[in-house]
């Protein structure tokens, strides 16, 4: 579905991504793990248009997305949640999610009944300001509205930043819960258990570049992802 090709994204002189190449494929979750600064959301970024490489290509559902506009990659159905959630504040929760729906993929109204019977505190908030949440409602606002454009990938900058285990949880099984309807996955996270427990299949990012991959039951048990990520 989503193919990199050794990509190299840079920010001036800074060569955030080094030749990064991966592959998810429809229907999948595929984590990336690393640690601060590998190049995690550079790599989504990349993915969603905001960042244009420099070298190497991108395919979405055979298609070349490289230097395509953000909006046309959304259209297309990729659809990115930002590290940092980054609501409208201001907003209503159903001003927030309406936002997301102009993309214009999909009906906004049964959208907006699929993110509440995903997330019935959003309906229970609805005509509350964004920025009155609490951490973990707010990321799931950002996950709702991303949703809104009804994608067929979804792209996640590490939902489980500064939320409680209980909170996670609660995320990471919504993720899940996304997957089984349809849509397909690619996670970043720094929490690495959690997210190679969800994940068919993970990278390891390492310097701006993939250093191993595998299926994410094998990076669990891999005794350099243990060490180096799972603070064993
Ligand atoms: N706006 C920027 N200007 C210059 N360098 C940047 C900028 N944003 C990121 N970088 C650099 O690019 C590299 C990759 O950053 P990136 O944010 O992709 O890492 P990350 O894996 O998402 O890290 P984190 O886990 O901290 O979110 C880092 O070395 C970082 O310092
Ligand atoms: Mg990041």
């Amino acid at each position: 579905m989503l193919e990199l090709i050794d990509i190299h994204t840079f920010y001036g002189p800074v060569e955030a991504l080094r030749g990064v190449t991966f592959e998810v494929r429809q229907g999948e979750v595929v984590c990336l793990i690393g640690n601060n600064g590998a190049g995690k959301s550079t790599a989504l970024m990349t993915i969603s248009g905001i960042m244009r490489p420099a070298a190497g290509d991108i395919f979405f559902e055979g298609i070349s997305i490289k230097g395509v506009s953000p909006h046309r990659i959304l259209r297309m159905g990729i659809s990115q949640v930002p590290e940092g959630r980054r609501i409208f504040p201001k907003l209503t929760v159903r001003e927030n999610l309406e936002m997301g729906a102009y993309s214009g993929r999909g009906n906004a109204a049964s959208l907006l009944e699929k993110v509440y019977t995903l997330f019935p505190v959003l309906k229970e908030r609805h005509k509350q300001a964004g920025g009155t949440l609490s951490g973990g409602e707010q990321q799931m606002l950002a996950i709702g509205r991303a949703l809104m454009s009804s994608p067929k990938l979804l792209l996640l900058d590490e939902p489980s930043l500064g939320l409680a285990p209980i909170v996670t949880s609660k995320i990471f099984r919504t993720i899940r819960e996304i997957n089984r309807e349809g849509v397909t996955v690619l996670l970043v996270e720094q929490n690495a258990r959690a997210a190679l427990k969800l994940s068919e299949r993970g990278y390891v990012l390492e310097n701006g570049s993939v250093s191993l991959h595998g299926r994410g039951e094998d990076l669990l048990n891999n005794e350099l992802v243990r060490k180096a990520y799972l603070g064993e």
